[in-house]
């Protein structure tokens, strides 16, 4: 039995439709990540899932039973915000034990469960202080202590990690993962970030405008994005796309190189290969240009190519040392592009 079940889910703002007939399963103990850019529903789509948000269509089942119309606290669901909404007057052992109090649990039980939390997420030595006197780091703990106690059944994460400077989101994002690890619970977790989506995941739902663009495995979604948005949100530096132009059965390069494709669209369309699948001098088809800028990273270079308006990014080992003005073929494996049709579907 899945332990969600999200069956043709439907919310409207007025006349604005934010979630559109959506549909998806999460399996017991899968970690889900809802990824898309700003406004795409994904707030929208959680806080229906936790019972914060009515909507006009659908069911939302946790566990095979039908929640709709459940209360937020009937549902065994606990949410973790990106502002932690901590309690400023309450030491960290009150913030964490409150749902446990309010519940009528005795006080032994609740600070048994406080410790035992506490122990996990390594923040023992730090019960009695109020939440001013903590990091940004262990305010988030606190608050995924507060969602631990309840033993729900689903976590939520609303991109619980944004108000955290870069360093500690990547030890944070390190430790959501063991968490998980550990308890084994279902996860959910919104983000627009895709390295946290592609790190955290077992499966990724991509949205746009309300909808599932895609979903799958982060490893499905690189290496093979449904839809050009997909390509170009997943993978980091993003995906390049040239317009290339395909008639029986070959791809016409800007270059005029033509290549073979199993591809049946015919006309206008757009090739995308990965930054990371270019290189400087090797076998295969290439795309050239003038050598337009140079970011040395340590382990890889980024070179950026143009050849007339098109840009093109290629990630090189970081021992190259190309220069810019330097006219140069980045080659490719023809069977590690995409082809897209004009409106951005898979072709
Ligand atoms: N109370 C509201 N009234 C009207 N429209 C709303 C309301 N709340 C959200 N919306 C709209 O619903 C859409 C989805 O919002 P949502 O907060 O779910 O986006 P999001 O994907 O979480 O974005 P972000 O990454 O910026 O947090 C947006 O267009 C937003 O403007
Ligand atoms: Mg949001």
């Amino acid at each position: 039995m899945p332990a969600l079940s999200i069956r043709n889910v439907v919310k409207r703002y007025g006349a604005a439709e934010v979630i559109r007939s959506l549909s998806f399963d999460v399996s017991p103990g899968e970690f889900i990540v809802f990824v898309g850019p700003s406004g795409c529903g994904k707030s929208t789509l959680l806080r229906m899932i936790a019972g914060l948000e009515d909507f006009q269509a659908g069911e939302v089942a946790i566990d095979g039973r039908v929640v709709n119309g459940l209360a937020p606290w009937q549902r065994d669901i606990a949410m973790v915000f990106q502002d932690y909404a901590l309690y400023p007057h309450m030491s960290v052992a009150a913030n964490i034990g409150f749902s446990l109090k309010m519940a009528g649990i005795d006080r032994k039980a609740v600070a048994a469960k406080v410790d035992r939390v506490a122990q996990v997420l390594q923040i023992g030595h730090l019960l009695d202080r109020k939440p001013k006197a903590l990091s940004g780091g262990q305010r988030q703990r606190v608050a995924i202590g507060r969602a631990m106690v309840r033993d729900p059944k689903i976590f939520l994460f609303d991109e619980p990690l944004s108000n955290l400077d870069a360093k500690l989101r990547v030890d944070m994002r390190a430790e959501i993962k063991q968490l998980h690890q550990r308890l084994g619970a279902t996860m959910i977790y919104v983000t627009h970030d895709q390295v946290e989506a592609m790190t955290l995941a077992d499966r990724i739902v991509v949205l746009k405008e309300g909808r599932i663009e895609q979903i799958g495995t982060p490893s499905e979604l690189y290496r093979a994005p449904a839809s050009r948005f997909v390509a170009s949100f997943i993978g980091s530096p993003a995906m390049n796309f040239v317009p290339v132009e395909v008639a029986d059965g070959a791809i016409t390069l800007p270059g005029g190189e033509r290549i073979p494709t199993p591809s049946a669209h015919a006309g206008r369309a757009s090739f995308g290969i990965r930054p990371e699948h270019l290189s400087l001098g090797g076998d295969g088809p290439a795309l050239r240009g003038t050598i337009s800028l140079v970011e040395p990273l340590g382990a890889d270079t980024l070179v950026t190519i143009a050849s007339g308006e098109e840009r093109v990014l290629a990630r090189l080992p970081g021992d190259v040392a190309p220069v810019p003005g330097e006219v140069v073929a980045l080659t490719f494996d023809p069977g590690r592009g995409a082809l897209f049709s004009v409106e951005g579907r898979r072709v």
